[in-house]
Formats: C-alpha cells, sequence, structure tokens
C-alpha cells in the first residue's frame, strides 16, 4: 500500500527556490520564500506559506479529519472516508456563482502521500507547524534542512483511555514539560484504590495536568473512548489553522481560559454567529456551519466527536437532524 501511495507523488526536481513543485490531478503546488502557490485549470490561488503549512501539518496528521477541512475560504479538502476531494472556491459563493471553481477526487492514499511529501519538503529546520508562533521560528526562505520529526509526531489515540495499563501513559517532565502558560495548574494525580483484583482495570488520570504538558496546539488527540464517543481534548493558542466545515455535530466544553469563534455558513461562507467561550463554557456546533477559533492566550478546549461512521449518511439526506438537542 505504502509503494502503491509513494509511487503516486509526482514531484519535480528542487527549483530555483530548493523546494519540488508538486502536481495532483490538475491541481499544481509550489513555494517561494513567503508563499504557497496552487493552480488548476480554472484559475490560481497564493496563500502565506505559514498558514498553508499549519493547515497542510493538521490536514495529514488527521487523516483527512471529519468533514471538509478549508485551507482558507478558496483551498480545502472534503473526507469522504476512503476518497478525498481537493477542491478550489467550491464552498466560496463568489467562485461558485463565476464557475470558477474546481474539484479532484483522489484515493485517501495518493492524496495523503503527495500531502506529506510536500508537508516535509517544504518544512525547513526552523519552523514546527504544530507549536504556537510564540514557540517557533518562521518558515520563511529558501530551502533550508528538514524538520521531519516535528511534522511526523505520532498523535495520541487512546485506545480506551491515557493511564489506563498498556494504553497511552501519562506525560512527565521528562518527554513533555509544563508548557510555560500553564506553570500554575496542579500537578497532582488522582490516588486510585482498586479492589483486589481489579488492579488493572481501574484507572485515572488528571486531565488538566496532562494538557498543560502538550507541546502542540491545535491539535485534539483522543484521551478517552467509549464506543463512538470520543474526547479530543487539545491546547489552543493563536489561530485554530483550518476552517473546520463538520459533516456532524461537535461539542465544546471550554476547560480554561477563553476562545472566540467565528461560525460561518458551512457551504456558502457567510458569517453566522460569533461565540465566545470562557471556562466552564458548553456549547454545540450543528453541522452545518465552518468555524475557526481564535485563542488570545494558551487555552485547554475538550472537543466531543461522535465518530460513528453512519452519521454523515443520516445528517445529509435529513434522517438525522443538523443541531444537537431540542429543548
Ligand atoms: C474543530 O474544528 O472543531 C477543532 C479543530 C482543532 C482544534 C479544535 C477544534 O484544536
Ligand atoms: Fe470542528
Amino acid at each position: 500500500m505504502t509503494d502503491v501511495a509513494e509511487s503516486s507523488v509526482q514531484a519535480s526536481e528542487p527549483d530555483e527556490f530548493g523546494y519540488r513543485q508538486y502536481t495532483l490531478g490538475g491541481f499544481m503546488f509550489h513555494r517561494d520564500e513567503y508563499f504557497a502557490h496552487i493552480s488548476w485549470p480554472t484559475g490560481s490561488h497564493v496563500l502565506s506559506i505559514d498558514a498553508f503549512l499549519r493547515a497542510l501539518q493538521r490536514d495529514c496528521a488527521w487523516d483527512f479529519f471529519y468533514g471538509t477541512v478549508n485551507f482558507d475560504d478558496v483551498i480545502g479538502t472534503v473526507n469522504h472516508y476512503g476518497t478525498v476531494d481537493l477542491f478550489a472556491g467550491r464552498y466560496n459563493d463568489s467562485y461558485r456563482k463565476a464557475e470558477l471553481d474546481h474539484t479532484e477526487n483522489f484515493p485517501t492514499p495518493d492524496i495523503q502521500a503527495t500531502f506529506k511529501a510536500m508537508l516535509d519538503d517544504w518544512t525547513n529546520t526552523t519552523f514546527d507547524p504544530f507549536a504556537s508562533p510564540e514557540e517557533t521560528a518562521g518558515p520563511w526562505g529558501l530551502k533550508n534542512g528538514s524538520n521531519t520529526a516535528a511534522v511526523t509526531r505520532r498523535r495520541v489515540a487512546a485506545q480506551r483511555m491515557v493511564g489506563v495499563p498498556g494504553d497511552e501513559q501519562i506525560r512527565t517532565d521528562a518527554t513533555h514539560p509544563v508548557n510555560r502558560m500553564f506553570a500554575d495548574v496542579s500537578q497532582d494525580e488522582p490516588e486510585v484504590h482498586a479492589n483486589p483484583g481489579f488492579e488493572g482495570e481501574v484507572a485515572g488520570f488528571s486531565l488538566y495536568a496532562y494538557l498543560s504538558r502538550s507541546d502542540v496546539t491545535w491539535n485534539p488527540s483522543v484521551t478517552s473512548v467509549c464506543k463512538d464517543s470520543l474526547f479530543c481534548p487539545t491546547t489552543e493558542e493563536y489561530i485554530l489553522p483550518v476552517i473546520h466545515g463538520n459533516d456532524r455535530v461537535e461539542w465544546f466544553i471550554q476547560l480554561s481560559d477563553e476562545i472566540r469563534w467565528s461560525v460561518d455558513d458551512r457551504d456558502t461562507g457567510s458569517p453566522r454567529a460569533k461565540v465566545i467561550m470562557r471556562a466552564g463554557d458548553v456549547a454545540a456546533m450543528p453541522a452545518d456551519i465552518r468555524h475557526r477559533g481564535y485563542s488570545p492566550k494558551r487555552s485547554m478546549l475538550l472537543v466531543w466527536e461522535n465518530a460513528s461512521p453512519g452519521l454523515p449518511e443520516l445528517i445529509a439526506t435529513g434522517k438525522a437532524p443538523q443541531y444537537p438537542i431540542d429543548f
């Protein structure tokens, strides 16, 4: 599988900036010192390279996520869980009306291989696309080394829960020092007193201590699982690098500090709501929106996902509602 996917990558030799240019179907990608340039049969587009790499990093690490990952208001992907649409202008009212939008569908391994090759090639030694802007140097300039360890970080994905024997383990100073903005977070862990015979089955951990040691931003990781119900907490700072258009309802619980959300129509991008979430606030994002978060200081957010594979179809065909609850 890997060989097939890798051989599907169409890349040039390094150009005058030192970076390879990539072709995926009718789409062409190249970068220079400041920008990513994307072209397709009916148009072209430019994004700042920092924003492009931060979005690309998440699309790769999340295996195209739930539904739509907009890199900005023009470029993005839609996950069909097996294949992926790469689009330009498809969810932009003006491009649609002018009939300038363009979409192509690819087997997931092919687009994944191209995106991963481009991310690794275009990320210089000094840049970490998962880090907050304060905690990384810039991505600018001519090709200068690589940062493969950062762009291929293993994603935390608990099978049951962090701390359960054999599952994801709690974080320590040795691997995950406490973040500068969470120095005041208690590092106490719960005491677990299991009845004899149940020692291997009962576990507890401090989610706040765990999150205070996260070295990445805007990267939900699975810390506990109950059937299709996934708790995906994350630490946030600056701007969510993608504008997420969901194919299902998603719940947010603000665990600390504050995030501002800009909520727009999923298909046209027209504004729908501004949501300010402060510690303790709970919100449900409906299934027909796109959203982007702004976190002025590092904050903790619990994203609660329903990973049931049948959901997008039920919602798209009207058998399940776009919103989470009737009062
Ligand atoms: C989201 O799209 O809901 C999302 C993505 C990444 C985050 C938080 C929320 O870190
Ligand atoms: Fe979302």
